[in-house]
């Protein structure tokens, strides 16, 4: 029976690019989905960027645009990317969007109404010169617990500890470098805790892998906490209904992006929303996730969709991290790979779904890309087994045939073997177990080749009485090679599209595995699948490592910061025996915007040797990022506090780690050491200096 299915993957932030991380996911459903549309269900792949959130606010600020060009421009590069890796999304969206807004209201007013919503004061964390509530992520400060120094205000990355902001110690603006003030608030709490129950009978029902309903009893021993939703403004979302200032946070309306970009499908397409979301439907709904998302899926989500009456999730499967070479993806290494920079080498994208399906069994382990198995293992099955299946036969046809298969064939007991595996595969694609498929796949390519050994068209050929049996072999060759493409299609679907041009055939189902492979024409073999040159992984890994070089200056620029150049032919009296620089004008020199700056906040630049980052308060000016070469003199604890001179105008560098938006001065020469220049007292952020 035809089944209908709604099947979303994890939406992606709209801050950043798509990585090989990313897509273990949207492969991994990609594949899923393409195989239940190949069983002839009615399967519809929703997905959306999600938009909101204070880290897209800033950024956009940042970069002087307004939060809506940024997610559209971060919209285009997505699905240009996502396209690349043939992700066949039927809609995606953005949580930005009508539907989005009304959805997320509508749900949040049911729950209201079912007197889920609690509304309390809080004290937190307050950026007085930017004006805005600190997120987290946005505080910096001492651990609570060992004093580790630039930890984040959720967790420290040396000892582990986890704490509240309002815990760390000498906490700083990540934003603007100001040290953040408690402040009152009112917030809106969704009341988890009253929906245990629920929960607890939910967590039964199927729905999760047993890894996830184990995680779930941990949760539910520790308690449930009601949850924060809502945002203090400024904010980059959708406001809270009745709630003036007080917006939905980003959380709050990502998993309701499934059913707005499904709205909107069924909008254009002339579904009907209710009958897949409505409180009866008859409909699957599945959720692909990472298992860093599981407390969102498992638990917030499902409960927001029962109390406010709709469906339940049919399926949460939640999948591991991506390691490269064993290790979490790193930036200096040139692992931390984007999708961008694989397809620019001109990879192809198909044999990343490969070698990932080969690795993905449905469970919540992580996976391994390693590069150099990557290679032998694509090489070795795809083309080595599998290819080479119709490049060793599919000529013979041609030369000696005129392009016809034969009218059938006597011994068909290969041929059987491998339709008598379709259950078996498809219940392995079913249970995401593609890892299991694949083996299976390959079991049969091996026996496919082994036949090609055995048999030696090539022989064959030189004996014209063997002119039977050489169109027979050929033609079962050609009928193994088919049902390989069928069953691998889910995985390699363009190379799939390609073969059934090839063998002139209208697109592959499963139900065609039930079929022979006769009398047909086929087409001209051509090169269906190329070998994994090491040397395209090499320029990639390395062009993933040039991502953190400078960015080439049309003139060498010392990013070191540290010396008076900038500011020293003009304020320097040069004796007359003294060789001298050309001379400047005043005017020249008005050109220069020197202030008293506040180091804000100082810290160790990952990966560099030389650069301390220094966050900037210039006062009227605002804050700003330098990168300064004077790690080899400070400490950056030393800095923190102290004023010094800016040159406020020079034009923002984007370096390796960042953007460099100005330069602090110091003094070095032959003697060694370097000298931050610091003003008398008195002296405030962002005075001019003349
Ligand atoms: O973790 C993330 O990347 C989130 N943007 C996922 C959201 S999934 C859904 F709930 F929208
Ligand atoms: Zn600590």
């Amino acid at each position: 029976m035809s089944r209908q299915i709604l099947v979303t993957s994890a939406l992606p932030y709209a801050n950043g690019s798509i990585h090989l991380g990313h897509l273990v996911e949207y492969i991994q459903t990609d594949i899923w989905v393409r195989f239940q549309k190949m069983r002839g269900h009615d399967c519809r792949y929703m997905c959306a960027d999600d938009t909101h959130g204070t880290a897209i606010m800033l950024r956009a600020e940042k970069e002087g645009i307004t939060p809506e060009t940024l997610i559209g421009r971060v919209w285009d590069e997505h699905t240009r990317d996502f396209a690349g890796f043939n992700i066949g999304f039927d809609h995606y969206y953005s949580t930005h969007s009508d539907e989005n807004r009304e959805l997320a209201s509508k749900i949040y007013l049911r729950l209201w109404e079912a007197g889920l919503i609690d509304v309390k004061t809080i004290a937190q964390l307050y950026d007085p010169v930017k004006n805005m509530f600190l997120p987290d992520r946005f505080i910096k400060g001492e651990c609570p617990k060992c004093g580790a120094l630039d930890q984040y205000g959720d967790n420290c990355e040396v000892c582990g500890a986890t704490y509240g902001p309002t815990e760390l110690k000498n906490p700083v603006s990540a934003v603007s470098g100001a040290t953040p003030v408690h402040r009152d608030s009112e917030h809106y709490f969704f009341k988890l805790g009253d929906c245990e129950a629920f929960l607890r009978e939910w967590t039964k029902s199927g729905a999760l892998q047993d890894e996830a309903a184990n995680k779930m009893q941990e949760w539910f021993a520790s308690g449930l906490n009601n949850w924060d939703i809502s945002r203090d403004a400024p904010y980059f979302g959708f406001e809270i209904p009745d709630a003036p200032g007080k917006y939905f946070y980003v959380w709050l309306d990502a998993p309701v992006g499934y059913m707005a970009s499904f709205a909107k499908y069924a909008a254009d397409n002339g579904l009907d929303f209710d009958a897949w979301w409505g409180a009866d439907s008859k409909t699957e709904l599945v959720h692909f996730i990472g298992k860093d998302i599981l407390y969102f899926h498992a638990l917030f989500w499902p409960a927001m969709l029962k109390f406010s009456g709709h469906r339940l999730p049919t399926a949460v499967y939640a999948h591991g991290f991506l390691t490269v070479n064993g290790q979490k993806m790193s930036k200096s290494r040139g692992t931390f790979i984007t999708a961008d920079s694989y397809l620019a080498q001109k990879l192809n994208p198909e044999w990343l779904r490969y070698y990932y399906a080969a690795k993905l069994n449905g469970s919540m382990e992580d996976i391994d890309l390693n590069l150099d198995d990557f290679v032998a293992r694509v090489n070795s099955d795809l083309v080595g087994k599998f290819i080479n299946i119709a490049s060793r036969t599919a000529g013979f046809i041609h030369k000696n045939f005129d392009g016809k298969l034969a009218d059938g064939v006597a011994n068909i007991e290969l041929i059987g073997d491998f339709q008598a595996a379709a259950n078996t595969i498809a219940a392995h694609y079913e249970a995401r177990d593609y890892a299991k498929a694949l083996r299976e796949i390959m079991a049969l390519a091996d026996r496919a080749n082994q036949y090609v050994a055995d048999e030696k068209p090539w022989e064959l050929a030189k004996k014209p009485e063997a002119v039977y049996r050489l169109h027979e072999v050929c033609t079962v060759a050609l009928n193994c090679f088919r049902l390989l493409t069928l069953y691998l299609k889910p995985v390699l679907p363009k190379l799939a599209g390609e073969v059934e041009a090839f063998l002139n055939i209208p697109p592959l189902a499963w139900e065609d595995a039930q079929s022979l492979f006769i009398r047909q024409r086929i087409n001209a073999y051509s090169h269906l699948m190329t070998r994994i040159d090491p040397k395209s992984i090499e320029a990639m890994v390395d062009a993933n490592k040039q991502n953190l070089e400078p960015t080439p200056a049309p003139a060498p620029v010392r990013h070191a910061e540290t010396q008076v150049h900038a500011a020293q032919p003009a304020t320097a009296i040069p004796k007359s025996d003294t060789p001298v620089s050309d001379t400047i004008s005043i005017d020249d020199f008005a050109k220069i915007d020197l202030r008293i700056a506040r180091i804000a906040n100082a810290e160790h630049v990952e990966g560099a040797d030389k650069l301390l980052r220094l966050t900037l308060d210039v006062g009227e000016l605002g804050t700003r990022q330098v990168f300064a070469g004077i790690k080899s003199a400070y400490a950056p604890e030393a800095l923190v506090g102290r004023l010094t001179v800016v040159v406020a105008n020079l034009a923002p560098r984007k370096m390796k780690f960042g953007m460099s938006e100005g330069m602090v001065l110091a003094a070095s020469g032959d003697a060694p050491g370097l000298f931050i220049l610091s003003p008398d007292s008195g002296a405030q952020p962002g005075m001019k200096v003349k």
